[in-house]
């Protein structure tokens, strides 16, 4: 199925100028981005997006990891497109990932690992309406 997922370019990804880079790595194996922006998440707004995690001993750094410069959120589609990010993506740890992947080419560090996918249909759903309204999303 065709499938939309919602992507986030991180601080440290933004900071080395790794937009463009990244954009293509996602449109080049056939992923549509369908809506982008550049936004700065708050401490607050990343409590809320990264909820999930919440007890998790990394919960703090994450979210002061996402909210430490400005990000890239967007809407990637295509086929099986939740799964096909992810593996365009990599491993959450960079040490883990194969290396055609974004994170293994250009990750720092599982807390500074360039990007972030939906890892579900549920999440991807819910996600895209955490950044995104009806009418910044192209649809066909
Ligand atoms: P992301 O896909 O944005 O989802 C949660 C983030 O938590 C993850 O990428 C990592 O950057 C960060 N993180 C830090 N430590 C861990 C860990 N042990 N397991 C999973 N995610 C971690």
């Amino acid at each position: 199925p065709i499938q939309k997922t919602l992507s986030i370019i991180k601080p440290d990804a933004v900071a080395r100028n790794l937009i463009g880079i990244i954009n293509h790595e996602f449109e080049s194996r056939g992923l549509k981005i369908i809506a982008q922006k550049m936004i700065k998440i708050s401490i607050e707004q990343a409590s809320m997006f990264y909820y999930i995690h919440k007890d998790r001993p990394f919960f703090n750094e994450l979210i002061h990891n996402i909210s430490s410069g400005p990000v890239v959120v967007q809407v990637l589609e295509g086929e099986n497109g939740i799964l096909k990010n992810r593996e365009i993506m990599g491993a959450t740890d960079p040490k883990n990932a194969e290396d055609w992947t974004i994170r293994a080419k250009y990750a720092k560090s599982i807390d500074e690992n360039s990007v972030h996918g939906s890892d579900s249909e549920e999440s991807a759903k819910n996600e895209i309406s955490f950044f995104f309204s009806d009418i910044e999303i192209y649809n066909r």
